[in-house]
């Protein structure tokens, strides 16, 4: 006899979600493959374990290229990364083979654009160095100098990208009155709500107390702050990074931050990730790296997960997928 129940899709899964996304994948009707280990896939595994598959579940810690996509072969329908940034992902080389990559805008914008501003405090009032100081009981009295930084209430802040997370941040700020100054390749949508400026890049590298980042990366933004760029920043201003590693010349940065030309930096994402623990920007008590927890708030990683599982839900059935880095896969069609 001649079985009809067509073959349930497979899927391979990079890591372990958040509930309840995880236990949406173990009920959908689908062959799951769960990488069980805490940290990624090597790269030949990885490509080991799609083979075949209809779809792919995945980190921003995933290498997602021509050789991931040869190794899963025609039957793959889609890719779900559960981040909103995809520059882990040859889009150009999914959209060539009809492959929709889904990603997660919107839900991590709040907690993202919090963290930038936890960051900008944690580095002008030198949070991370004062408490370190009391734990190792270099605390002996309160001085008048001591631990003392600039102000964030009052100062001027340079937004790179005034996209989603831009405005978050923006809005955030007004509480601090700051002057908001914006740099973008085009006007941004969002400057007149948020009360902030364009101005030229130079201006905005030579007026900004706080320099915060939020573009995303791509061959453009490669290395946007670099030698060139810190050069014209102010030596009392602060540096933040939210987006990505690669949008910092890091080896710049660490000289900068040597010769005194900016004042601090407070980094969520370096290159690589982690940094080794003797990387020399980890002995600078006027940097702060943290592990790239700009969306860990649970709220903001269980929706994730969830957009991610819709993501996935959506390409496995043909149907478009709510949220698409690379649309311009549906006009092939
Ligand atoms: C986090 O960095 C993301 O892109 O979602």
């Amino acid at each position: 006899m001649v079985n009809a129940t067509p073959a349930l899709p497979r899927v391979f899964v990079t890591r372990r979600l958040p509930e309840p996304a995880m236990s949406r994948l173990y009920e959908a009707p689908l062959v799951l493959d769960l990488w069980p280990e805490a940290e990624p896939p090597p790269y030949d595994n990885l490509r080991r374990r799609v083979a075949g598959c209809q779809g792919l579940l995945c980190l921003l810690t995933d290498r997602i290229d021509e050789g991931v996509l040869d190794a899963a072969g025609p039957a793959l329908r889609v890719v779900s990364q559960m981040a909103v940034g995809v520059d882990n992902i040859d889009l150009a080389a999914c959209t060539r083979r009809g492959i929709p990559v889904g990603h997660t805008p919107g839900v991590l914008t709040e907690a993202t654009a919090d963290l930038a501003v936890a960051l900008m405090l944690a580095t002008a009032r030198r949070l991370v160095e004062a408490a370190n100081d009391v734990k190792a009981g270099r605390w002996r009295t309160w001085d008048p100098m001591g631990w003392v930084g600039p102000d964030l209430h009052g100062s001027t802040v340079g937004i790179v990208g005034l996209g989603r997370i831009g405005a978050a941040v923006a809005r955030r700020l007004r509480g601090f009155a700051v002057r908001l100054l914006y740099h973008n390749p085009r006007p941004s949508p969002f400057a007149d709500e948020v009360g902030a400026t364009w101005v030229p890049w130079e201006t905005l590298l030579a007026a900004s107390d706080f320099l915060t980042l939020h573009c995303p990366y791509s061959p453009a933004t490669h290395h946007l702050i670099n030698a060139a760029a810190l050069a014209q920043m102010k030596p009392t201003a602060i540096l933040i990074n939210t987006a990505r590693g690669g949008v910092v010349d890091q080896e710049a940065l660490l000289q900068a931050l040597r010769a005194g030309q900016i004042a601090a930096a407070g980094l969520d994402v370096t290159t690589p990730e982690p940094l080794p623990p003797d990387h020399p920007l980890l002995s600078l008590p006027n940097v702060v790296v943290l592990p790239h927890i700009g969306s860990a708030s649970l709220s903001a990683r269980r929706r994730m997960a969830e957009m991610a599982v819709d993501n996935l839900l959506a390409g496995l059935a043909g149907e478009r997928l709510p949220h698409c880095a690379n649309p311009e896969v549906y006009e092939k069609k």
